[in-house]
């Protein structure tokens, strides 16, 4: 079982509405690869901000978690293709004007080999002169949340508890517990670990620019991101070739 199974049927509820990171997104793709067309999400999760770019773009989805996509294909177009795969190691046989990773996906990769194949994966899936998208939270964001006592999520009637926990210096356990519902009784709806990692911005940027011709860090500052969005480092990587 995937560790986000357990948490599918509540993940929209404690993450809430993504229309923010959605448009902050569609920009950069307007600014950086204005023709695309075909849209890969890698770690879609529950598929809400691929939702929100269907009206753009045409989307598919891939995610480690049943659960997950099992969600994401109530709300997606019907026919979006979604796969079931690991994203350091997939070939999906087709290829993308964009590949995107956002809210730290990455960071659920638990070694830099396994970056490093996302990264190699995710360049073989774009056409020419397409553009990769992701965020990263850095060592030092996964410090700070590990410093608080805790994080609390709150969405209509639920809540979602974390505490960051650093296992070791690159390495970060989420401990969750999901409390709400009606009859909350004050006893965890389901508690579980997610295993995060990090690892230094220089390293990251070493990598992709042997990959990428074009490597660009986004600065999330401005009105289009909210306060969460802040805290994640964004990259924008061009494919050699012309875009579309
Ligand atoms: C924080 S959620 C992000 C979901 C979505 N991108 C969003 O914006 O809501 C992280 C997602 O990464 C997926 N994931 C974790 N490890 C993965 C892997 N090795 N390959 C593919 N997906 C993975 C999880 O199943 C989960 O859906």
């Amino acid at each position: 079982m995937a560790a986000y199974d357990p948490l599918a049927a509540h993940y929209d509820a404690v993450t809430g509405d993504c229309s923010t990171e959605s448009a902050f997104i569609d920009s950069i793709i307007s600014c950086r690869q204005r023709r695309a067309v075909t849209l890969l999400e890698v770690a879609c999760g529950t598929g809400s901000i691929m939702a929100r770019l269907a009206g753009s773009y045409q989307v598919s989805g891939l995610d480690i978690s049943a659960g997950m996509l099992a969600v994401a294909r109530e709300k997606l177009p019907e026919k979006t293709p979604l796969y079931q795969a690991d994203m350091s190691n997939f070939e999906l046989g087709t290829t993308f004007d964009v590949v995107l990773c956002v809210y730290h996906g990455i960071n659920h990769l638990p070694d830099f080999t396994a970056w490093e194949g996302f990264f190699d994966c995710a360049e073989r899936h774009l056409s020419r002169g397409g553009l990769l998208i992701f965020d990263m939270l850095t060592i030092r964001d996964l410090e700070m949340m590990a410093a608080m006592p805790q994080i609390v999520q709150h969405c209509d009637d639920s809540r979602l508890v974390i505490q960051v926990r650093a296992s070791d210096e690159m390495a970060f356990d989420w401990n969750i517990e999901l409390f709400g519902g009606p009859g909350d009784a004050g006893q965890p709806l389901l508690t579980g670990v997610i295993r995060t990692a990090s690892f230094p911005a220089g390293r990251v940027r070493t990598s992709l620019s042997r990959r990428f011709p074009r490597v660009r860090e986004i600065s999330s500052g401005g009105s289009l991101v909210d306060a969460d969005s802040e805290n994640r480092t964004w990259f924008a990587c061009t494919k050699d070739g012309p875009a579309r």
